[in-house]
C-alpha cells in the first residue's frame, strides 16, 4: 500500500517531501513551522499579511506606532483616503521577516511566502509590488499567489533578476480562473512553478459562493486542471488543497497525478503555529455545527471560521489608522460603513454590536477571527485528551510526519 512518502515532489532537479504546509495569516503559519515543514524535506509558507504588525511583534521594530501617530488626526473621519503606507516601511518589515527567516532555513525543503492579492492597503499595485520584490531579494525560495486572481503581478516583477529563479505559484479554485490567469500572463513569458487547487472544505476566504460552496468539490476540479493541462501539453505540477485530513488522503490525490498537497488545518493546532494555546482548545473542542462560512469578511470573499469566533459582532471602532490593510485604491472598507450605521442608529450608545462585516485586520492580528478549514471538527481525533480536559497540543514534525508515512486513513496520536 502507498503513503505519501512514496512519492516527491520535483522542481527541476530539486525532490521535496510532497507536503505543502499552507500560508495562514496574520501569522498563524509562523516563520517557525515554514521552518520545520522545510526541516523535514516539505515546503513551508510563511504570510505576508500585515508583515508590519508582524515585525513589531517580533523584531522590535514600532511601524504601527509610527502609522497610528501620523494618522491619529484622521480616527474620527471615515473618510480614509489620506491613510496610505509608507513603502519604505512595508519593504523594511518584509525584508526583516524573509531574510531572518531564510537564515534560519535547515534541511532540504523550501520556505514560500503566501502573498494576498485582497490586501489591497489604500494603493493595491504600489504595495503589491514592493511585497513581491522585497520577498524576493531577501531570498524567499518560491511565492504563492492567493486570495484574487493577481492578473498583473507577474508583471510587477518581471524586471526583479530573480524572477526566473523564484518559484511562482498561483491558487485557483476552477479551471476558469486557471485558464484567464494563464491568459493574461502570456505575455511575460513565464508559466507558474505550481499550481494550488484549493477545494470548499479550505480555511481562510474561500473563491466560491456563500450558497453554493457544497455543491463543488476538490476532487472534480482537480480533475478538469489535470485534463485542461493535458490538452494543453502544459507540464506543471498541480497540488490540490482543502479537506485533506489523512495521509491516505493525500495519497490517493498524489496517486491520482497530484504533485503534492497543501494542508493547513491538521497545523493549527501545532505548537508551532501562532495561534494561542487557548484558541487552539477552541479549534480542538469545535463541532461541525460550530463552524460556519460567512461574509463577515470586507474582502468580499465568503470565509470559513468557528462560529464562536470573537469578531463576529464585534463593533470595534476601524483600526485603520493602525492597519488599512483592507482599504481598496479609494481608501474605502465595507466594515467602515457597517460601524458608521449602527453608530448613527444606536446615539450615545459607548458600545455597539456590528454583525455583517467584521474589522479584520484587528481581529486576524488579535487572533480573534478563528478562521478554520470544515474538517476542523476532527481535530480533536489527532490527540489526547487530558484529565483536566485539556486537549494535548502537537508537535508540527509529528503531524507532518503522520501525513508523510500514515497509511489506512489512520492518525496516529501523540506519545
Ligand atoms: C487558520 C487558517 C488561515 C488561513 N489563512 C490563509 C491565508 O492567509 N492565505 C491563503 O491563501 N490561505 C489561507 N488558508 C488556507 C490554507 O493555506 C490552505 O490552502 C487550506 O486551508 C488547506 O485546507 P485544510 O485546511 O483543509 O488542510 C488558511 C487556512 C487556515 C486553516
Amino acid at each position: 500500500m502507498k503513503r505519501v512518502d512514496d512519492f516527491r515532489l520535483k522542481f527541476g532537479k530539486q525532490e521535496l517531501v510532497p507536503i505543502m504546509i499552507g500560508g495562514m495569516g496574520v501569522d498563524i503559519s509562523t516563520a517557525e513551522l515554514a521552518l520545520e515543514a522545510a526541516r523535514l524535506g516539505g515546503v513551508g509558507h510563511i504570510s505576508d499579511a500585515m508583515l508590519p504588525t508582524v515585525s513589531d511583534r517580533r523584531y522590535d521594530t514600532d511601524f504601527v506606532k509610527t502609522k497610528l501617530q501620523q494618522f491619529k488626526y484622521n480616527i474620527d473621519n471615515s473618510n480614509k483616503s489620506e491613510v496610505k503606507f509608507d513603502l519604505g516601511h512595508i519593504a523594511e518589515s518584509t525584508r526583516l521577516h524573509v531574510s531572518k527567516t531564510m537564515e534560519a532555513k535547515r534541511g532540504s525543503g523550501a520556505i514560500f511566502i503566501n502573498c494576498m492579492e485582497k490586501l489591497t492597503m489604500n494603493a493595491p499595485k504600489e504595495t503589491l509590488k514592493v511585497r513581491l520584490w522585497e520577498a524576493m531579494s531577501a531570498g524567499i525560495d518560491g511565492i504563492t499567489l492567493a486570495a484574487g486572481l493577481h492578473l498583473g503581478s507577474f508583471g510587477l516583477i518581471e524586471d526583479h533578476p530573480r524572477f526566473r529563479d523564484v518559484k511562482l505559484g498561483i491558487i485557483v479554485s476552477s479551471l476558469r480562473a486557471l485558464q484567464l490567469f494563464l491568459r493574461k500572463n502570456a505575455r511575460t513569458n513565464r508559466l507558474p512553478d505550481y499550481i494550488v487547487v484549493e477545494g470548499p472544505l479550505a480555511g481562510g476566504h474561500l473563491g466560491f459562493g456563500l450558497d453554493d460552496w457544497m455543491k463543488y468539490d476538490l476532487r472534480t476540479i482537480t480533475n478538469e486542471i489535470h485534463q485542461y493541462l493535458r490538452d494543453e501539453k502544459l507540464d506543471i505540477p498541480v497540488i490540490p488543497a482543502g479537506g485533506i485530513f489523512t495521509g491516505s488522503d493525500a495519497t490517493a490525490f498524489l496517486e491520482e497525478g497530484a504533485a503534492a498537497v497543501q494542508v493547513a488545518t491538521r497545523f493549527t493546532v501545532a505548537s508551532e503555529c501562532g495561534l494561542p494555546a487557548e484558541v487552539q482548545q477552541e479549534y480542538f473542542k469545535a463541532s461541525e455545527n460550530d463552524i460556519e462560512v460567512n461574509t463577515t469578511s470586507p474582502t468580499g470573499y465568503p470565509m470559513r471560521m468557528l462560529k464562536n469566533s470573537p469578531s463576529i459582532g464585534s463593533g470595534i471602532r476601524p483600526g485603520c489608522e493602525s492597519y488599512g490593510y483592507l482599504l481598496d485604491a479609494n481608501g474605502h472598507c465595507d466594515y467602515i460603513d457597517s460601524y458608521n450605521r449602527e453608530v448613527a442608529l444606536h446615539p450615545g450608545e459607548k458600545k455597539i454590536a456590528v454583525f455583517d462585516k467584521t474589522c479584520l485586520c484587528t481581529h486576524m492580528r488579535n487572533f480573534k477571527c478563528w478562521t478554520c478549514g470544515h474538517l476542523t471538527y476532527r481535530l480533536k481525533d489527532t490527540t489526547r485528551k487530558a484529565a483536566d480536559g485539556k486537549y494535548q497540543i502537537l508537535s508540527a514534525e509529528h503531524i507532518f510526519k503522520d501525513y508523510q508515512f500514515s497509511t489506512d486513513n489512520k492518525v496516529a496520536l501523540p506519545d
